[in-house]
């Protein structure tokens, strides 16, 4: 007999039908006479109860089944009489296919912390929050593939092994297959790159952005989804040393433009989560709700599902940088001196608890921050007439700060030059993306989304290294 899957089981009304399933022992409790056996095989968030009779098929049946044993079953489909369940199966066999030695399986059905299910990344799939969170993942990386296939994008692969810098901030991990102890010299007694693999010295990519711009500019509209690898040292529960990114180029859209794409793009794959991941999503708000419970109500996060509709339902608010700067120098965490960094004049990074004031406090709502001073963003970014700002844009978003960075792109091949001549890019190694320049160019926009960042907002999680099956970060690249 062919396996059925749990989530098409407790949707079948087939009672009294013979089925066939496996899965993993969730949890075990019984009686005398009789076992329930909680039945997991990831498909569903929801368990199926396997009821044991030990009149018909003796109680050793049960020895080896323990949690997180897994099993392959026979039983007839019934409709359950037990609250939380509608439908559940009569066990007619029961076979182990691999034990859990009980005293050694770190598992239990209890709540575990989620600091103890960080220690062991390679079990903790097996957990409802896990389960949860994977599934999730899952269907945004489906969500935004369909996003742009069904917008006329084209989805391309940009290089992992880069000798490139994209952002400038050299935070990069060195990619080299040289002999760490005995590299070969120049004559001047540095590392001599030219006998490397690749001929000169290379790195995991920061962003596959100015590769994307090459093929927007010829393709029309292309996006990225790849991986990511930043080598700062940034021990926060919003940063990965390896995450994934989503990076759309667009060839002909100005700012605004790429302000309407971020925002229609967000709107859309929070969507698809309302209506295709309600199962999960209604488990981790329950679950959020319950780590919550200490916190004083007005540092609680908003209901998990209520706070996605908001989004969907409600336009971002969009502001100059600027403007942002003026309502933080006189808000009261600014004036109390609350903010670990004050704001006192114009030029200043914003940090995330600034971000998130605007965000949580001033406006309720997502917000796009746009225009920042020049200093503080990528060379690539388009010049303002000002001469001060550039055409950048942050989108920041509820509990997590920003979420997506992008701008228009220096498209005039003069101011291009003279930028990267001020911050000192050797111009030879950046020919290939000056012929972009040279040859047909025309302005165009892009951005950022770091997908770790939309599944912590998703789910409600609140540590990235928890929204990410294998997570890299400082001293951390165990499994
Ligand atoms: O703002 P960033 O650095 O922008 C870029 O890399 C541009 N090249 C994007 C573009 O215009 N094509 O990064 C974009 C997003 C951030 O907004 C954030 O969501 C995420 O990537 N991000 C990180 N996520 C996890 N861990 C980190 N260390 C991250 N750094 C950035
Ligand atoms: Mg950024």
């Amino acid at each position: 007999m062919s396996r059925i899957r749990i989530i098409d089981l407790i949707k079948s009304k087939d009672f009294d039908k013979q089925i066939h399933i496996k899965g993993w022992v969730r949890n075990r409790r019984g009686s005398k006479n009789v076992a329930f056996i909680a039945l997991n095989d990831g498909s569903t968030i929801h368990n199926l109860q396997i009821v044991v009779d030990f009149s018909t098929l003796g109680e050793a049946v049960m020895e080896d089944v323990s949690v997180g044993a897994a099993l392959a079953i026979d039983g007839k489909l019934m409709q359950s009489q037990g609250a939380g369940q509608t439908v559940e199966v009569i066990a007619t066999k029961i076979e182990v296919l691999g034990k859990a030695d009980p005293e050694k399986y770190p598992l239990q059905p209890k709540r575990h912390s989620l600091e103890f299910l960080r220690d062991i990344a390679h079990l903790r799939f097996r957990t409802n929050t896990f389960g949860a969170i994977n599934r999730v993942r899952h269907s945004m990386i489906f969500a935004i593939h369909k996003y742009f296939n069904d917008n006329g994008f084209y989805n391309i692969h940009t290089p992992i092994v880069t000798s490139s810098d994209a952002e400038g901030a050299g935070e990069m991990f060195r990619v080299t297959t040289l002999d760490d102890k005995n590299p070969p010299l120049t004559e001047d007694g540095e590392v001599n790159y030219k006998e490397d693999f690749f001929g000169r010295p290379t790195n995991l990519t920061v962003s596959g952005q100015l590769e994307a711009e090459l093929a927007a500019l010829a393709l029309g509209q292309v996006y990225t989804f790849g991986p990511t690898f930043r080598a700062e040292n940034s021990n926060t529960t919003r940063h990965l040393a390896e995450f994934w990114m989503i990076e759309p180029e667009v060839a002909f859209n100005d700012l605004n433009d790429n302000m309407d794409l971020a925002e229609d793009m967000l709107k859309y794959v929070v969507q698809y989560a309302l209506d295709n991941c309600m199962d999960d999503l209604q488990f981790l708000s329950k679950r959020l709700q319950e780590e919550e419970k200490g916190k004083k109500e007005n540092e609680r996060s908003p209901e998990l599902i209520e706070k996605l509709r908001s989004v969907v339902d409600n336009e971002f608010v969009r502001l100059t940088y600027t403007e942002a700067i003026n309502i933080l120098r006189n808000s009261k965490p600014n004036k109390k001196k609350k903010f670990e960094y004050l704001i006192d004049g114009w030029g200043a990074d914003l940090q995330s608890e600034h971000e998130r004031y605007l965000v949580e406090k001033h406006f309720k709502k997502p917000v796009i921050l746009v225009d920042y001073p020049k200093e503080i963003k990528a060379f690539y970014m388009r010049m303002n007439d000002d001469g001060k700002t550039v055409r950048a844009m942050d989108i920041l978003f509820p509990g997590i700060g920003e979420i997506i960075g992008g701008s228009q792109r220096e498209e005039r091949l003069d101011v291009l030059l003279s930028k990267i001549h001020e911050i000192g890019i050797p111009e030879e190694e950046m020919w290939w993306f000056l012929d972009t320049r040279r040859f047909g160019t025309v302005p165009h926009s892009g951005f950022g989304l770091g997908f770790e960042r939309l599944i912590l907002f998703v789910t409600g999680m609140g540590n990235i290294r928890d929204v990410i099956p294998f997570p890299r970060a400082p001293k951390q690249a165990e499994f």
